[in-house]
């Protein structure tokens, strides 16, 4: 069955929450909290080993409520056990979307049209686990007969987004492969990393749900043909493994059948770092770290799934969200991990989120009337504080932040991390408190304090987590999936497909044509003007 369908705009709760809008937009927190001494305690919780506060947000005890209220009218309950029970909510590709089924325990019973999907993922990740345990201890070896030093991960958007977070965020759990990652179909991206690889120790992995993501395949190709100066054609087979759904176009490129590891349909291209997709993240940090992770996510999933919506974090960040994007009509979001390992965080969740709910038209085929999904970007602390922080602090728009830190770091600096979190607790007191005259003192040019001055009361976010682990770097991910699986859920809209990404594509493909034959397409006066000097200089 499919999410039921249900403009937000016209429940109760909407035009409830619109009026409770108008009477509390200027508010400051900073009385909330003078007012009510159990405010933080109130407004936050511990679930495992995350600590959330919400309490620095523009929303007292009747918002949460009242948009507790608008998650019931939609029926945000229903929506989700027809997630997590593999109903065609991707209605548009006809698709049920089971991501979650991949961190489900062994003795799950998860149903597919009927057909019980567990054993069959068991056996694809004792596949991963066979291989890149092999492939880590020097087993598996290339061509020469050398066990391998490099990684090399070639794919783009979800089949390059989720493994490069993650083994990044995850390079203190790595071992000695070396990992690099090929996804721009920009010639230079893939001969810089060639320039630093031994054709006869290094493995490529490419993953294509498809296998034919325009990028993927020339990056693939280019690769196989720099291979092949060295090696004869049938040592691909030894050097090259595919992540594909599309077995027949992998085995055309060369690839053994024994090492195309399979994906399944109902896992979206930007949730599918949890399937075969991860192989390149338990090549890099072994399958143990690897699963420990899908263990995470499994735990939140348990989470998202029983947990009551005013305690769901989940559900509660989707919520605070919505409050922003559409009663206070704040267009993006920041993400701040205060870990460098979560260098590529913010970029990831920009295709999770934005390829999700970039949509405008509703689940009745309408076009909405409302704000859907909004803009994520962010940086970690401490970089961003000197970067981007000044527009947060003073400038005109509102952005509401996540501020994830963890109580622990990974080597053990003391006064490293002291710095680091003390940064991290002052900037969302900074962001609440602005800078008052009482803050900014005597000032001998009086000129100069509206200046200093700001109200603050700008809105955050804070997850604390006790330490960077495979683990809660799933709950982590997962947290994030789920939030914006509400958001779509209570947008109405369509999360799971990405058509508009197509139309580029095609007319890109296009365009190529024009490049080496003569052909009548008509374009704009622009693009044909800049299609026409490309075509001069090349
Ligand atoms: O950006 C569009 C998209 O289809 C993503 O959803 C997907 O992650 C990416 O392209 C790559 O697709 P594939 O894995 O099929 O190469």
């Amino acid at each position: 069955m499919s999410l039921k369908s249900k403009n937000p705009t016209n429940t109760i709760a909407w035009k409830k929450l619109k009026t409770h809008f108008e009477a509390i937009k200027n508010e400051h927190m900073s009385d909330w909290f003078k007012t009510n001494s159990k405010r933080a305690i109130e407004m936050s919780l511990q679930w495992d080993d995350f600590f959330l506060d919400f309490s620095k947000n523009r929303i007292n005890s009747e918002t949460l409520s009242l948009l507790q209220d608008l998650a019931e009218e939609i029926d945000l309950s229903d929506a989700i056990s027809k997630y997590f029970n593999g109903d065609k909510i991707n209605k548009t590709e006809d698709r049920a979307v089971l991501h979650t089924a991949l961190r489900s325990p062994k003795d799950a019973k998860v149903l597919y049209e009927g057909v019980n999907i567990i054993p069959e993922i068991s056996e694809v990740k004792s596949k991963i686990n066979l291989f890149s345990k092999a492939v880590i201890d020097g087993e598996i070896k290339g061509f020469t007969n050398k066990s391998f030093t490099d990684i090399v991960n070639v794919g783009i958007g979800g089949s390059d987004l989720g493994p490069s977070m993650v083994v990044d965020a995850l390079s203190y759990y790595g071992n000695h492969l070396k990992v690099h990652f090929v996804s721009n179909v920009d010639g230079d991206h893939v001969n810089e990393v060639l320039k630093t690889l031994n054709p006869e120790t290094s493995l490529f992995v490419i993953v294509s749900k498809t296998f034919t993501t325009q990028e993927t395949i020339s990056n693939a190709t280019t690769i196989k043909r720099w291979f092949l100066q060295k090696a004869a054609p049938c040592d691909v087979a030894k050097q090259f493994v595919a992540v594909s759904t599309n077995i027949k176009k992998a085995k055309s490129f060369g690839i053994d059948t024994q090492n195309i590891f399979p994906m399944w349909d109902w896992v979206g291209g930007r949730f599918s770092l949890w399937s075969s997709v991860g192989l390149t993240i338990s090549l890099a940090v072994g399958f143990e770290h690897y699963e420990a992770m899908l263990k995470g996510a499994g735990k939140m999933d348990v989470h998202f799934k029983e947990t009551s919506f005013e305690k769901n974090i989940p559900v509660l960040l989707a919520l605070i969200g919505i409050w922003y994007n559409n009663f206070f009509k704040a267009e993006s979001e920041a993400i701040v991990p205060y870990t460098q390992y979560l260098n590529q965080f913010a970029t990831y969740l920009q295709q999770a989120s934005m390829e999700s709910n970039g949509k405008a038209t509703d689940r009745n085929g309408n076009k909405v009337n409302y704000q859907t999904g909004n803009i994520i970007w962010g940086e970690p602390g401490t970089n961003s504080q000197h970067a981007f922080f000044q527009l947060i602090h003073q400038g005109t728009k509102l952005i509401p932040a996540d501020f994830i830190g963890f109580s622990k770091s990974l080597y053990g600096n003391k006064d490293h991390q002291d710095k680091l979190m003390s940064n991290f607790f002052a900037q969302t007191e900074a962001l609440l408190t602005g800078n008052t005259k009482e803050i900014v003192g005597e000032v001998s040019d009086l000129s100069i304090i509206p200046y200093k001055i700001f109200e603050g009361n700008r809105p955050t976010n804070t997850l604390f987590i006790e330490k960077l682990t495979p683990e809660s770097l799933g709950k982590l991910i997962a947290m994030y999936e789920h939030k914006i699986f509400v958001q779509g859920v209570i947008w109405n809209i369509f999360s799971y497909d990405q058509f508009g990404v197509e139309l580029g594509k095609n007319l890109a493909d296009k365009i190529l044509k024009e490049f080496h034959e003569d052909l009548d397409i008509k374009h704009d006066s622009s693009t044909e003007n800049l299609i026409q000097r490309y075509k001069s200089f090349r």
